[in-house]
C-alpha cells in the first residue's frame, strides 16, 4: 500500500486487531495482568505497566503520526518529561528554549538541577552554537513556545545538534504532527501533553514520548516500566477516540484562530497581539492588569481555565496560572505580566468566540 496520507493515519495509522469479532474500535483492555499459558508461554503481553493492547494500538499511531520508530503513552505530559530527564546524568547540560511551559520549567528548576544538572537558556536559534558546552548533553524546545509564542528553527538547531552530537527534543503540544513533524526536522524525541489537541476534548490527561531511533526507545522503556507513569487502558482508548478527528480539529482552530488574532491585532485595548500564524493559540496584552482580570470575569462562552487544545475555547492568565509558581523577577524578564492573556481556541463559530471577547474587553 502507498504511504498513508495524514488524515487517513488519523483514523488507521498503525492499525492492528486485537479479538476475533470484528470490532472495528480497539476494546478497552481493562486489566491489570494477562495469563500464562506455561512456563515460558504468554501472548506478549505480561503486565499492563509493561504492555497493555489498547495502549500498544494508541502508541503505535501515535509513532505512525509523528514518523517515529516509537512512541511511549504516559498519565501525563509532565511524566513523560520526567522520565526523558532519567536518561540525564549527574554533570549533564541541557539548552533549553528561554521560554517553557511553566511545570517543564518547575521540573528543571526544582527536581533537574537537584540532581545535578544545569541549564543554559537559548533565546534566539543563532545562538545556539555558543552555548554548547563540554557536558551538553541535549537541547530541549518548545516551538512555538508557551506563552510568548517564539519559534524557533529546528531544521537550522537539528544540524547543530547532529554535527555536535547531542540531542535534539522538541516539544511539540501545540502544532502537534498537523503541523510540525520534529523528527522529519531532525528531533531525537518529541514530547507532548496529549491532554492537550491530541486527546483534544478537555476529558483526559496524557503525555507522549516519540523517538526517532531503537536504542533510545529501548532506554526509554526500560525506564517508562521501572518507573510506572503509564497511561490506563481508558485514557488510552479516550486519546485514540480523539485522534480520529485530530485534523479536522486542528484545521478548524488554525482557521478560527486566524480570525480571531486578526480581531485582537485590531482591538483597541489590546496593546499587542501575539500569534505564530498557524494553530490555535493566542497570547495577547490588554491595555492594563485591571482590563485583565475583570474581562476574564466577564466572558460567558469562553471558559476562564487552565490548559489547552480542546473543542472548548479556553483563556488562561500565564501570570497566575500555568506560569504561577516561576520566580516574580524571571516571570516578568519573560514578559509574563499582569496584562498577559492567552486564549487556546477551540471548534466553535469563531463570530460567537469574538463577540464574546468583545464584551469582554470592553473594559
Ligand atoms: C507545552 C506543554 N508541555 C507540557 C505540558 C505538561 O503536560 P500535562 O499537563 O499533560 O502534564 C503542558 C501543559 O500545559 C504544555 O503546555
Amino acid at each position: 500500500m502507498n504511504r498513508m496520507k495524514f488524515d487517513t493515519l488519523c483514523v488507521h495509522g498503525g492499525r492492528k486487531t486485537y479479538d476475533n469479532t470484528g470490532s472495528i474500535v480497539t476494546p478497552i483492555f481493562q486489566t491489570a495482568t494477562f495469563a500464562r499459558g506455561s512456563v515460558g508461554g504468554g501472548t506478549g503481553y505480561d503486565y499492563s505497566r509493561l504492555q497493555n493492547p489498547t495502549r500498544e494500538q494508541l502508541e503505535l499511531r501515535i509513532a505512525a503520526l509523528d514518523g517515529g520508530c516509537d512512541a511511549l503513552a504516559f498519565s501525563s505530559g509532565m511524566a513523560a518529561i520526567s522520565v526523558l530527564m532519567e536518561m540525564f546524568e549527574t554533570g549533564g547540560h541541557l539548552i533549553i528554549s528561554d521560554d517553557l511551559y511553566g511545570g517543564t520549567l518547575r521540573f528543571f528548576n526544582n527536581v533537574s538541577e537537584k540532581k545535578g544538572l544545569s541549564f543554559s537558556e537559548l533565546s534566539e536559534t543563532e545562538d545556539l552554537e555558543k552555548l554548547i558546552r563540554i557536558n551538553t548533553k541535549a537541547v530541549f524546545i518548545e516551538t512555538p513556545t508557551n506563552p510568548m509564542m517564539k519559534t524557533f528553527d529546528l531544521k537550522k538547531i537539528s544540524e547543530i545538534t547532529r554535527r555536535r552530537g547531542l540531542m535534539l527534543i522538541v516539544d511539540n503540544t501545540f502544532l502537534t504532527p498537523y503541523f510540525q513533524r520534529p523528527i522529519d526536522l531532525g528531533a531525537d524525541a518529541v514530547v507532548y501533553s496529549g491532554t492537550k489537541y491530541l486527546a483534544g476534548h478537555n476529558d483526559t490527561l496524557a503525555g507522549f514520548l516519540v523517538v526517532n531511533n531503537a536504542e533510545l526507545s529501548e532506554k526509554l522503556r526500560f525506564l517508562y516500566k521501572t518507573t510506572g507513569s503509564c497511561l490506563s487502558p481508558l485514557d488510552s482508548w479516550l486519546v485514540l477516540r480523539g485522534l480520529k478527528t485530530l485534523h479536522l480539529r486542528m484545521e478548524r482552530q488554525n482557521n478560527s484562530a486566524q480570525r480571531i488574532a486578526e480581531f485582537l491585532y485590531r482591538h483597541p485595548n489590546v496593546e499587542k497581539a501575539l500569534y505564530p500564524g498557524i494553530g490555535g493559540m493566542i497570547s495577547f496584552y490588554v491595555k492594563d492588569e485591571a482590563l485583565a482580570r475583570a474581562s476574564l470575569e466577564k466572558l460567558n462562552l469562553i471558559y476562564f481555565a487552565e490548559s489547552l487544545g480542546g473543542v472548548e475555547t479556553l483563556i488562561t492568565y500565564p501570570m497566575t496560572q500555568t506560569h504561577a509558581d516561576i520566580p516574580c523577577a524571571d516571570r516578568e524578564r519573560k514578559g509574563i505580566n499582569g496584562k498577559l492573556l492567552r486564549i487556546s481556541v477551540g471548534i466553535e463559530d469563531p463570530d460567537d468566540i469574538i463577540s464574546d471577547l468583545n464584551e469582554a474587553l470592553k473594559g
